[in-house]
């Protein structure tokens, strides 16, 4: 018989494809020693009470009360982990500007290891204390502190994605922010993949090393080539900017005659694991290029209303196929939840298809078709994230990690509006999409380990 280290009996809310949510109704969940969901029960299962019966008085055995739900982890697919420390100012001026004025200083700064911890390990509690249980982070040029926060990562239990940045053309970089070259930046990429493999040797929830060229136009050729290549040597993720702005993606163009996609792809950056933020800009070929390669957006909806200049055809790209899930972009979007993000993905889409300019007629003013339903922000922030990592993770389902929120609708701090005892459970998800804050959120749980609780 499999001995289960956790049972946990409660309602879960799942995707079950992009525009569906499972609602899983007072079901048994079996986790194994590797934190993994090793079988539900639905309460018409035959062995159900059998099952109930024998654990229920077992003290690894969790039972939800009134007004708790399950939500899967979040995955988040596009963090700036030193940004932190300036999240929520800053964000007055374009992306070319905001960078050399604001965001190339403070990320400087994380030479100094002591600054690094401790930005890195706030950071990383306020995600788990929002329900993100994966996080995709770019760190900063610096080996020793991105090596660091991989290991904050696996010390508090989050599974971590960790990129050293690679920044290294001495013409579009500052002297006092880049790699000292193109030499140094791919041996230290190299080191920091070894470090980060190896730490990953004892950490349960997993931790992996992310080749992470910060843009293309922070790069030589040689170091996107280098990287690459180092990619393919040690089949790591991959994670860069593409085609996010107006300068940006006009940048890419004019340096290579090509959009940002066809140039990275022809230095080896795209594919299963790659994930690539933003993508305003993508044509369609762009996007049947993603396809192709199972190459991911990480769509950054509240960033992307500062710095991107315009709002992603979403709906546009997902009916082509393309990986797609949801990222914070901290501190170009100001907020650590990936609730807000969701929420956000939702109203930009909106914005999209109703158009913005009143003075322009109706049925001409917008995008058609680009609308997205909160279901599927739900399902960017969970499940899409999961694909697009090409990891068993963000589905309450079998052999998916054990990585939930325990959402709790009825704390008196942050009592969410539901006044009918029999409420519909499709409108208590979507109340809860659009209005849980970090109160709400009493436990989170990665690889079937509990890693925050608020007190
Ligand atoms: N492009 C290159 N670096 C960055 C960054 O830090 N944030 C955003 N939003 N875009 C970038
Ligand atoms: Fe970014």
């Amino acid at each position: 018989m499999t001995e289960y280290t956790h049972i946990f009996k409660g309602t879960a809310f799942t995707s079950k494809s992009a525009t569906e949510v499972q609602i899983l109704k007072d079901y048994l969940f079996f986790i194994n020693a590797d934190g993994m969901i090793d079988k539900t029960i639905a309460p018409e299962h035959t062995d159900y009470q059998q099952l109930l019966t024998t654990y229920q008085h077992q003290n690894n055995f969790h039972q939800l009360s009134e007004g708790q739900y399950f939500l899967p982890g979040f995955v988040d697919l596009h963090v700036h982990a030193p940004q932190w420390a300036q999240s929520g100012t800053a964000l007055d001026i374009p992306l070319y500007d905001w960078l050399n004025t604001y965001t190339f200083p403070i990320e400087s700064k994380f030479s100094d290891l002591a600054f690094a911890q401790e930005v890195y390990e706030d950071l990383v509690g306020t995600l788990l204390a929002n329900g993100t249980t994966t996080s995709l982070y770019f760190a900063t040029v610096h080996k020793e502190a991105s090596v660091l926060l991989a290991n904050i990562c696996a010390e508090k239990g989050q599974r971590g994605l960790v990129g050293k940045v690679v920044m290294d053309d001495p013409e579009q970089n500052p002297d006092f922010y880049r790699d000292a070259n193109t030499q140094t930046a791919l041996a230290d990429t190299e080191e920091f993949i070894l470090a980060v493999k190896e730490l990953a040797k004892t950490t349960k929830q997993g931790v992996y090393p992310v080749v992470t060229p910060r843009f293309i136009p922070s790069c030589t050729d040689n170091a996107l080539k280098g990287l690459g290549e180092l990619a393919a040597k040690y089949d790591t993720h991959i994670q860069s900017h593409c085609s996010e702005s107006d300068w940006e993606h006009g940048y890419v163009k004019e340096r290579f005659n090509k959009n940002d996609a066809v140039a990275l792809h022809d230095f080896g950056l795209l594919g299963k694991k790659s994930v690539m933020a933003h993508c305003n800009f993508l044509s369609d070929d762009d996007a049947r290029l993603f396809a192709e390669t199972g190459t991911a957006i990480g769509h950054c909806p509240i960033s992307n209303a500062y710095f991107a200049n315009s709002v992603i055809p979403i709906a546009r790209f997902h009916a082509m196929g393309v990986d797609i899930g949801l990222g914070s972009d901290v501190s170009g979007g100001f907020s650590p939840s990936l609730f807000d993000n969701a929420r956000q993905a939702v109203m930009s889409s909106r914005m999209l298809e109703d158009g913005v300019d009143t003075a322009i007629a109706a049925d001409q003013r917008g995008v058609p078709n680009s609308r997205i339903t909160i279901n599927e922000a739900f399902y960017l922030a969970t499940a899409g994230g999961g694909e697009s990592l090409s990891l068993p993770i963000g589905r309450l389902q079998e052999h998916y990690t054990w990585d939930v929120q325990i959402i709790d609708t009825k704390i008196p701090s942050a009592k969410l509006p539901i006044f009918d005892q029999n409420e519909d459970l499709r409108d208590i998800f979507q109340k809860m999409m659009y209005l849980v804050r970090p109160e709400n959120i009493r436990e989170v749980w990665v690889q079937g380990n509990k890693v925050h609780t608020r007190v």
